[in-house]
């Protein structure tokens, strides 16, 4: 059955032409009352070829720059993840049905997608996805991946926080440096986890600050004081110089945590010395979470550049790319000891590419092409990391030695 507005548009052309060459009985025909008669129902051809779904009118749309997003269309494109799985098991026919069905108009198609999206924070780091099984399946895409659970994003991300934290003996006398915060999620949780006295966080971006900043207003957090500023891990000294109701009376933290950050820090190694000497000394932790080099760096001319190159655009300094020997070195000479390093891509890199490959075939039409081809590199290039080996996740865990000055 024609769609109602193709009728209407058919319609419209019929109207349009019976008008041009019928002769008008009750006055002369004459070319200015033609015109008269004409130009309404012109205006309602232009109209008509504007909103009409036709292969004419979509030329003509994409003349007039009018094919921004049909909100139906937009609520469509979720289900067109289903429509190409279709094609493969179920034959074309069956997907070309599928296809007309979903173009055909709807009187409510899918835009309650609004109402139904839940933003349950704004948590960003890659997380700790719980493997089904570590046996390779058939069903996996790149054949060598293990299969994850269907886990939420933040279910995964409090994971890795609760990995990172597991341990330190936070307790209610606990005054936490979260450095690279990211949007606060994170503290939220560490104090409704362990209560800790005060969590001061530095982060080096003002907009992920302001939105930590309002979550920190709405959500309740006893017992735990939660300040946040806008700083560079990179300048530690400088940060408390001025700000110095933070540590007042010589005062050092109890712990200093880093979750998926110290990677992009100019430099780490220096990061570390600065954690080091606002620790506890013998007492004070530093846990973090943190990615670093699993392969020799490239010596040829050019596997060097297309290694700075890479690391460049990731915003991480080639320099902390290091191996896990030389790692543990930068911890011991910064003054740490009881140094425990894990190393958890397997459940990290190919967790968050499965993810972020079912989030794209679930919401490929909600989001921007730019961030949709941002994210669709991302899922490649996890799969690809998994797969080369290239990188360590690392959780690490270390104490601040008895050294003041170190
Ligand atoms: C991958 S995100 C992780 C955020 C957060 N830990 C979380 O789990 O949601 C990395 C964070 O490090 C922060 N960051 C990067 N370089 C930094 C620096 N030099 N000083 C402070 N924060 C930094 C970024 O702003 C970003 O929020």
């Amino acid at each position: 059955m024609a769609p109602p507005r193709f009728l209407a548009f058919s319609g419209l052309v019929l109207a349009l032409t019976v008008s041009t060459f019928y002769p008008a009985h009750s006055s002369p025909s004459t070319m200015g009352s033609r015109l008269q008669t004409l130009s309404p129902l012109a205006l309602g051809f232009l109209l008509g070829l504007l909103v009409a779904e036709t292969p004419l009118a979509s030329a003509l749309q994409q003349l007039f720059g009018l094919t921004t997003r049909n909100p139906d269309k937009v609520g469509l494109d979720i289900l067109h993840g289903g429509i190409n799985s279709s094609s493969s098991s179920s034959g074309d026919d069956l997907a070309d049905k599928k296809k007309a069905e979903l173009n055909q108009r709807t009187m409510y198609g899918l835009q309650h997608a609004f109402l139904n999206l839940e933003v349950t924070g704004w948590w960003f780091n890659m997380g700790l996805w719980d493997k089904v099984s570590d046996e390779k399946t058939l069903m996996d895409k790149e054949k060598t991946t293990p299969r994850f659970k269907a886990m939420r994003f933040q279910d995964a991300c409090q994971a890795l926080v609760r990995k990172v934290t597991d341990g330190l003996d936070i307790s209610p006398k606990s005054h936490i440096l979260d450095v690279g915060f990211g949007c606060g999620d994170q503290d939220v949780y560490m104090a409704q986890l362990y209560q800790p006295a005060q969590i001061t966080g530095i982060t080096i971006e003002p907009i992920q600050h302001h939105a930590a900043e309002d979550l920190i207003r709405r959500t309740a957090t006893p017992g735990t004081k939660i300040d946040l500023h806008v700083a560079d891990a990179s300048a530690l000294p400088a940060f408390l110089e001025s700000n110095p109701e933070v540590l007042p009376n010589n005062q050092l933290f109890s712990h200093v945590i880093s979750i998926d950050s110290a990677y992009h820090y100019r430099t780490r190694a220096q990061f570390l010395k600065n954690a080091s000497k606002v620790l506890q000394p013998g007492i004070g932790r530093l846990a973090m979470a943190d990615m670093i080099l699993a392969k020799p760096v490239p010596t040829s001319f050019l596997g060097r550049k297309v290694f700075d190159a890479v690391f460049g655009a990731m915003e991480v300094p080639a320099v902390n790319m290091k191996s896990l020997e030389d790692y543990k070195k930068d911890l011991t000479e910064a003054g740490f000891v009881d140094i425990e390093i894990e190393c958890i891509e397997d459940r990290v890199f190919p967790g968050l590419a499965s993810f972020i490959e079912n989030q794209l075939g679930r919401l490929g039409g909600l989001v921007k092409p730019g961030v949709h081809w941002t994210y669709w590199g991302l899922c490649k290039g996890l799969f690809w990391l998994d797969r080369s080996k290239w990188l360590h996740f690392v959780v690490v865990k270390a104490r601040k030695g008895n050294s003041l000055s170190s």
